[in-house]
């Protein structure tokens, strides 16, 4: 499989800089608000994609087990020292283009903040279709680049791209925005259902941020989310979608297979050997499944 480039979170400070010191506690609440009314009330195995620093883990409340997933193993130690080490957290370094998992395992997954760093984002959609159970639930997140700003702003004939097109725009080095069409017709493809869809960040503007508490403006973001289905000029868009397809589900006791040749793999750490001559650390409580490329 050709993989695209991969953005590279290895030693960000990312959770530090971007969102305790970055003032984006309104973002952060929002997410919190848009999440609680997408989770289903209960879950067995639930995959987070881009998992990041944790920064949402602990809102999965209703999940029996995590795995949290990140390319980037630097974030998943700042996550497991928040998290800690249990049977509810399996912390996971790998490549969401090439997902170390047998297919039909989860019976839920999100993905966060995340596709917006995929240069194919269908490509990303469908592993991770191929990794969930029939009926499991999918809470996807993305950047939307039909959001009221970037329309004024081309209309002003201060931007170049086109909000109205269906295409991705990078609009910095490994950074998309999406258009809510383009997303929806992936996921239909894929054979996902949205069931709900969410407009968020409809106030992400620094003087709105600086002059109401964030309490009282992400309770009017929630009410705001009401129009949801009329309209989506919000920068973020979350979605529920529902795995309609019939597949089998994984055997019972299966969880990893090698992202290399696919062939399932036996959990025995502190390294997990393939037939394809591949091998996979598992060292300070984190798998590494990550293809290095020379
Ligand atoms: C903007 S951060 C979001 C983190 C978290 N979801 C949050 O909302 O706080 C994006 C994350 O996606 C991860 N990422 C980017 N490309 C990836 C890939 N191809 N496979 C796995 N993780 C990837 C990065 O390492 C980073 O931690």
């Amino acid at each position: 499989m050709n993989t695209p480039p991969i953005c590279n979170y290895e030693g960000s400070d990312y959770q530090t800089s971007f969102w305790e010191k970055g003032g984006r506690a309104y973002e952060d609440a929002v997410e919190e608000k848009a999440l609680k009314k997408l989770l289903p009330e209960s879950g067995k195995l639930m995959l987070e994609l881009g998992a990041g620093a944790g920064r949402n883990t602990p809102r999965y409340k209703n999940y029996k087990k995590i795995v949290l997933l990140d390319y980037s193993r630097t974030q998943l130690e700042q996550a497991r020292q928040q998290l800690g080490d249990s049977e509810r957290y399996v912390y996971v370094a790998a490549d969401v283009y090439h997902l170390p998992f047998v297919s039909g395992l989860f019976d839920g997954a999100t993905m966060i903040r995340t596709l917006h760093h995929m240069a194919d984002a269908r490509m990303a959609l469908e592993q991770v279709a191929d990794v969930l159970q029939s009926k499991a639930v999918f809470i996807l997140e993305y950047a939307n680049k039909h959001n009221l700003k970037a329309i004024l702003r081309y209309a002003l004939k201060k931007q170049t791209w086109d909000p109205n097109a269906p295409e991705p725009v990078e609009f910095a080095a490994l950074n998309f925005d999406f258009h809510p069409q383009t997303v929806k017709s992936w996921l239909q493809s894929l054979g996902f259902h949205t069931e709900k869809l969410l407009t968020v960040s409809h106030f992400r503007m620094a003087l709105l941020k600086k002059v109401f508490p964030t309490k009282m403006l992400a309770w009017m973001d929630s009410m705001a989310q009401l129009t949801s289905n009329w309209w989506q000029l919000t920068p973020s868009i979350f979605t529920r979608n529902r795995l309609k397809n019939a597949k089998p589900q994984a055997v019972d006791g299966t969880f990893f297979r090698c992202p290399q040749c696919g062939a399932e793999l036996e959990d025995t750490p502190p390294l997990l050997k393939c037939s394809c001559g591949q091998t996979y650390p598992f060292e300070d409580g984190i798998y590494d499944f990550r293809l290095m490329k020379e």
